[in-house]
């Protein structure tokens, strides 16, 4: 019963296989070759029009990449402040920024509102001397598994527009997102005013895959120069190619999404049926964030559950985690067993009852 995250999962068969018949003879390398041609076609059609595509191995990389594309070093990137890019990518954002800063604002559910982004922004003084504001980067899923609307995007990237910011989206769960809200690729993305996205696919299934998509022509002019410079142009780059034409054949990657979904929808509502145990957020993406007794949590892990404790930092208003309460992680991917889930649920109710009988 392993909930720690999406990445302990090894690659699913469909990207191992692609894998595999990409290893056969010789091709052109550093992302010359056939696979990579296909490749970037195919995320045109994904988003409906022409985008730039750089392929890179995590999602770091990813951010920090799109990032330093988009902000200057004397700039400001607004994002949630528990946002991965300024909480767990170890300054790598503003490291390829060049002394640029991230600037971490508070939101329920690590979503960021219109009205406090817009608020930040006109309060800053504008002088020579101060950092413009340059970017926004919004998590799309977010760090509490929480989705964004598309008309929350509109709104967030009209306030970037009026302030002349590029709209960044972190999308290492983009998938789960997607299919969560039901919409396509481009009304979750450009259509809504994205600049710049981090297409995550590891976490859903590939081996280590991860792609910046530009929808701003002009934000992809230095960046293959800047790919290369973090030594992420793969010399063997038909092995990341490979990876995401397995990922996509067939909707391999919305399958996956779907499953992923669909088991943290079992746990969200398992688990608020029991008595004592309710979410600190929604469960819209892969990931269900509850609230329960302590007690009920040691029980968990006593009984074989992995899973990590979570930070109460964008708990809605009036909630909080009592003294003997423990907010926690749960998060499912493409390939949790259905099985798993209600071991875990099993678990859950055989704990809680042997509390109410103590
Ligand atoms: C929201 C978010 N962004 C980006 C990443 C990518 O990180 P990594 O560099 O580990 O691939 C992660 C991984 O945990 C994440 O959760």
């Amino acid at each position: 019963m392993n909930f720690v995250s999406d990445n302990i999962v090894g690659a699913s068969a469909p990207v191992m296989e692609a894998l595999a018949r990409a290893n056969a003879g010789t091709m052109p390398a550093y992302g010359a070759d056939e696979i990579t041609r296909r490749i970037k076609a195919r995320f045109a059609e994904i988003f409906e029009r022409e985008v730039s595509i750089i392929l890179v191995t995590t999602g770091t990389a990813s951010n920090a990449l799109a990032l330093s594309s988009a902000v200057p070093p004397w700039g400001l990137c607004v994002c949630h402040r528990e946002a991965h890019v300024i909480d767990d990518e170890c300054g790598a954002p503003e490291f390829y920024m060049h002394g640029a800063k991230l600037i971490g604002l508070p939101g329920e559910g690590a979503k960021l509102s219109a009205d406090t982004v817009r608020a930040y922004l006109d309060g800053l003084p504008r002088a020579a001397k101060q950092m413009p504001p340059k970017a926004l980067s919004i998590a799309q899923a977010t760090e509490c598994g929480t989705v964004y609307r598309p008309d929350e995007i509109a709104h967030l990237s009209a306030v970037c527009r009026d302030h002349g910011m590029a709209l960044h989206m972190d999308g290492a769960r983009f998938v789960n997102a997607l299919v969560s809200l039901g919409c396509t690729p481009a009304e979750m993305t450009w259509k809504q005013g994205v600049d710049i996205l981090s297409f995550g696919a590891t976490k859903n299934g590939c081996l280590m895959a991860e792609a910046v998509v530009v929808f701003r022509p002009d934000l992809a002019e230095a960046l293959e120069h800047r790919t290369k410079r973090a030594g992420q142009i793969i010399s063997k780059g038909r092995f990341i190619s490979a990876q995401l034409e397995g990922y996509f054949a067939g909707d391999h990657w919305l399958d996956n999404a779907r499953h992923a979904n669909r088991m943290a929808g079992l746990l969200a509502e398992g688990l608020t049926r029991l008595p004592g145990i309710r979410l600190a957020w929604p469960a819209e993406a892969n990931e269900v964030f509850p609230i329960l007794p302590q007690t009920a949590a040691d029980a968990l892990r006593a009984a074989g559950a992995a899973f990590m404790g979570w930070t109460e930092a964008s708990l809605p208003e009036g909630e909080k985690v009592g003294p003997d309460e423990a907010l926690i992680r749960l998060v499912v991917s493409y390939a949790t067993p259905e099985e798993e889930v209600r071991r875990f649920l099993d678990a859950a109710r055989a704990a809680l009852s042997r509390q109410a009988a103590e």
